[in-house]
């Protein structure tokens, strides 16, 4: 890392930032000293049906856990989004829709036409029978559908689990079953850079499984035929028909839930994170102002799906809560060309575009020509999540996409955390290539090594909470032993981020990437464990281990060793088989780039795999194992690096 390289805020950026630098301290200050009063005042920037007199209640020591966000408000999360702004700025831009083929045409409501559609789908929900506290599955494309079916389910408090569109019917089904989801909405197909992909159809092998499931309620979005079931699955363009365009929105307790969104862990079965109504939407909201610098009547596109919790945060709750206008875009940055994230960027005049590292290596690999083609003279502000940021994308970002000119807001968090937890203010803080900087207000970061010590000053270890904040994740779907387990006992009386980092000598912090066995793909989250339990249930395969390793590209590529049954022979149409499988059985972002068939996998005396050497093998550094001692079988090694693919 480059350390030396500071960018200061520029003089234009300090004039016309909501917060200075003095302001951040003063902002971060009370927040900490007084948490209480602050988040009070803070809960002022939503609309409440009550008005809460208690802020966090919370402990997070095992024989009082529990955590709370003013428990004794009252609030809809829609009319919140919708609702609040029809006098102001009803006529305003609410949701600008782009789709994936540039000679399509581009869509865009108004708050009352977001209001109309959001109430029709709401009363089609109705009239199928969800009811406040349901489950509804969203598996859907990139399309406004999607987020009106979102903000239906927030306003008659159904509890929505979206599960992203890549997915296998088997993890659909797995979904379905976890949080007992009777309902699903879907589309017809997606479309992707040019190619369809058959959501519906999906669904179907999924419903097999998933007995929960009673309704499909199917949104006709490419006209592509699909099969439909009789007394399960109905067409909305035909249910919502004869319904009102108006909705009452639910009055809902602030800590009801209003999603749950399954992501990986470092075991096998993905986790039902659960957010609540009031905390998690002025989490959102709070912090896409702050980090984005948002002012009314500006365009932000954030480029990221509704499927991860990305999407849930900053293209709809946050910039909707905040009256912004938010861009949804259906296709993939470099498709049909190079240049067409830009293209867009130009055609909508965004201001503010926030994606992933993983997109901008992808982009920057094809030169700065299809950049410099277009003119990007609206963009302000540029964000980045997602994995850490090497310096050179961040240059890249900054220097040809941004000519200089736009701050980039390196911002750090977790489908757990609902929102920004590191990140620089534009107007506060310089900036620096791959650093995500400062604490947002309200939290309260620290650093400890392996026993737990905090460590102060310049300090490199693992990244934990001292203290809750608004957005924070408030349990594991029907698991709250897991919850506290996965979460709490690491460090008692923290949250564990599972995170890596590293706090320089200027109070900044460096998030250094996950210390479990999760890894990152393209932006997209993966328990190591939940690609080993696939390639397991195939009944050639005896034992699989599952590491990441560095990609150019996609940040990190998936590297399996696989110990076939005996009696089954190795061969290049079984690892075809075992990738498709994998793809199959949780989706085609999963696909291993590798699979080394392995006799045999190193591991301890007391037969844990030594996964440590497996990544160094895989990433080709077998220079350094490191102390091999404990290896009940030193020779496994040697056959792993002679068979090592690169
Ligand atoms: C990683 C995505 C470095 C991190 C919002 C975290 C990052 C995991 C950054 C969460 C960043 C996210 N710099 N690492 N700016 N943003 N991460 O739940 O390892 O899909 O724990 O949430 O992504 O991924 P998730």
């Amino acid at each position: 890392m480059v350390e030396g390289q500071v960018y200061p805020v520029s003089d234009e950026w300090k004039k016309r930032a909501k917060v200075d630098a003095e302001g951040y301290e003063q902002l971060h200050g009370r927040s900490i000293a007084d948490p209480g009063s602050f988040w009070l005042e803070q809960a002022r920037r939503l609309d409440w049906i009550k008005r809460p007199e208690i802020a966090g209640d919370w402990s997070f020591d095992e024989d009082d856990f529990h955590i709370q966000w003013f428990a004794d408000g009252k609030l809809n999360v829609s009319a919140n989004c919708i609702d609040r702004h029809l006098k102001t700025r009803g006529d305003a831009t609410a949701i600008i829709w782009e789709p994936d083929d540039p000679n399509e045409q581009a869509k865009s409501f108004t708050y009352r036409d977001l209001h109309r559609e959001v109430c029709r789908f709401a009363n089609v929900l109705k009239r199928e029978g969800v009811t406040k506290g349901d489950r509804v599955t969203i598996y859907m494309p990139m399309i406004p559908e999607a987020a009106f079916a979102l903000l239906a389910c927030a306003r008659i408090g159904a509890i929505h689990s979206v599960v992203f569109a890549g997915f296998s019917p088997e993890a659909i089904a797995g979904r379905i079953t976890d949080c007992d989801s009777a309902f699903l909405i879907t589309a017809d197909e997606g479309r992707r850079a040019g190619r369809t992909v058959p959501l519906k159809a999906n669904v179907d092998k999924a419903a097999a499984q998933a007995r929960a499931l009673k309704k499909v309620i199917v949104v006709r979005a490419t006209g592509g035929d699909v099969a439909m079931t009789e007394g399960r699955d109905i067409w909305y363009d035909e249910a919502v028909r004869d319904v009102a365009d108006d909705c009452p929105a639910e009055p809902m307790g602030a800590e009801d839930p209003l999603f749950i969104l399954y992501t990986s862990g470092s075991t096998g079965k993905p986790k039902g994170v659960l957010h609540t109504s009031g905390g998690y939407l002025l989490w959102a909201s709070f912090t896409h102002e702050l980090a984005f610098d948002y002012r009314p009547g500006e365009i932000f596109w954030c480029a990221a799906d509704i499927g991860w919790i990305t999407g849930h945060s900053y293209i709809v709750y946050g910039p909707l809560a905040n009256g912004a206008t938010t861009l949804m875009y259906e296709g993939v940055p470099n498709w049909p060309d190079a240049s067409r994230i830009w293209q867009v960027v130009d055609k909508h005049r965004v201001n503010t575009l926030y994606t992933a590292p993983t997109a901008l290596r992808a982009l920057m690999a094809e030169g700065d020509e299809p950049v410099k083609a277009t003119s990007r003279a609206s963009l302000r502000l540029l964000g980045t999540v997602g994995e850490p940021i090497n310096p050179e994308a961040w240059r890249w970002y900054h220097h040809v996409v941004g000519e200089d000119r736009c701050p980039i807001i390196d911002t750090w968090w977790q489908t757990e955390t609902g929102g920004h937890m590191i990140a620089p203010l534009p107007g506060a803080h310089a900036l620096k290539p791959g650093c995500a900087t400062k604490p947002m207000p309200g939290i309260d970061p620290q650093i400890v090594d392996a026993d737990g010590n905090v460590l102060t000053g310049e300090a490199q270890g693992n990244l934990v909470i001292a203290r809750s904040w608004p957005g924070q994740m408030r349990t594991v779907w029907n698991d709250q032993e897991r919850f506290f387990q996965t979460y709490f006992a690491t460090y008692p009386g923290k949250y564990f981020t599972s995170d890596g980092c590293r706090r320089d000598a200027n109070g900044d912090y460096w998030i250094t990437g996950r210390v479990d066995d999760v890894i990152n793909v393209s932006g997209h989250r993966m328990g190591t464990a939940e690609i080993e339990s696939a390639l397991v249930l195939h009944e050639s395969v005896a034992e699989a281990a599952v590491v990441g390793r560095p990609h150019d590209v996609k940040g990190q590529a998936i590297y399996a060793y696989v110990t076939l049954n005996s009696g089954v022979e190795s061969s290049e149409e079984l690892r075809d088989t075992l990738i498709k499988w994998v793809r199959s059985e949780i989706g085609p972002f999963a696909a291993p780039e590798a699979i080394q068939f392995a006799p045999a996998l190193p591991k301890t005396r007391s037969g844990k795999i030594m996964r440590r050497i497996l990544r160094k093998i895989a990433e080709g550094d077998t220079s350094s194992l490191g102390d091999t001692s404990t290896l009940a079988d030193p020779a496994v090694v040697d056959h792993l690096i002679d068979n090592r693919i690169s």
